[in-house]
């Protein structure tokens, strides 16, 4: 068994004085790193009958599409704003200046579509929070999110309690 965490790089001062930055780009680019942290994730989906998993632009692409196809389910993604070419739902988010948004076409899951959500890395909650609503506008159910780092100093599990929350690594 690896530690992950030895493939995360840490970079002071990014993208400003005073944040630590966890770069995932050593663990995507390694093999053996990549496939342990998407199985592991595999591991915790495969008894919840999952029909979707749903992952938020751009990283979440990067971990969702991995374990889709190790479940051999679908993927759809949740894109930022004039991604999308056909109708779509909209959720709006904070940022720590202003709102942003994220996009799915409104066919993107069925109503009652059993949905697993991926990103790379929990923060604020913001985004894991817009991408769940989006799901339930379409009619999904959430059965669990799953994440390869936490930051646990932002809180963003309290935003998403109730739900089943896996994060391969803290800080
Ligand atoms: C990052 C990260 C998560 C989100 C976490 O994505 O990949 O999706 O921020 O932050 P939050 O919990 O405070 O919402 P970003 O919006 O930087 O987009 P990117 O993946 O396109 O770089
Ligand atoms: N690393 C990568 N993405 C992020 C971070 C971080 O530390 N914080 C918010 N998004």
């Amino acid at each position: 068994m690896l530690d992950l965490k030895n493939y995360v790089a840490s970079i002071p001062d990014y993208p400003e004085k005073g944040i630590v930055f966890r770069d995932i780009s050593p663990l995507m680019a390694d093999g053996e790193a990549y496939r342990q942290a998407t199985d592991k994730i595999f591991q915790f989906a495969k008894d919840k009958g999952v029909d979707m998993i749903v992952g938020p632009e751009a990283r979440g692409f990067i971990i969702g599409c991995p374990v889709a196809y190790d479940l051999g389910v679908g993927f759809a993604p949740a894109r930022k704003k004039g991604k999308l070419p056909r109708e779509t739902v909209m959720s709006e988010y904070d940022l720590e200046y202003g709102t942003s948004a994220l996009y799915m076409h409104k066919d993107a899951i069925k109503p009652g579509q059993k949905v697993l959500v991926c990103d790379d890395l929990l923060a604020t909650g913001g985004t894991i929070q817009a991408t769940i609503d989006l799901v339930e506008q379409l009619g999904g159910e959430v059965v669990g999110c799953a994440f390869l780092i936490e930051l646990e100093d932002l809180k963003g599990r309290d935003k998403i309690k109730g739900y089943d929350v896996l994060a391969l690594m803290q800080y």
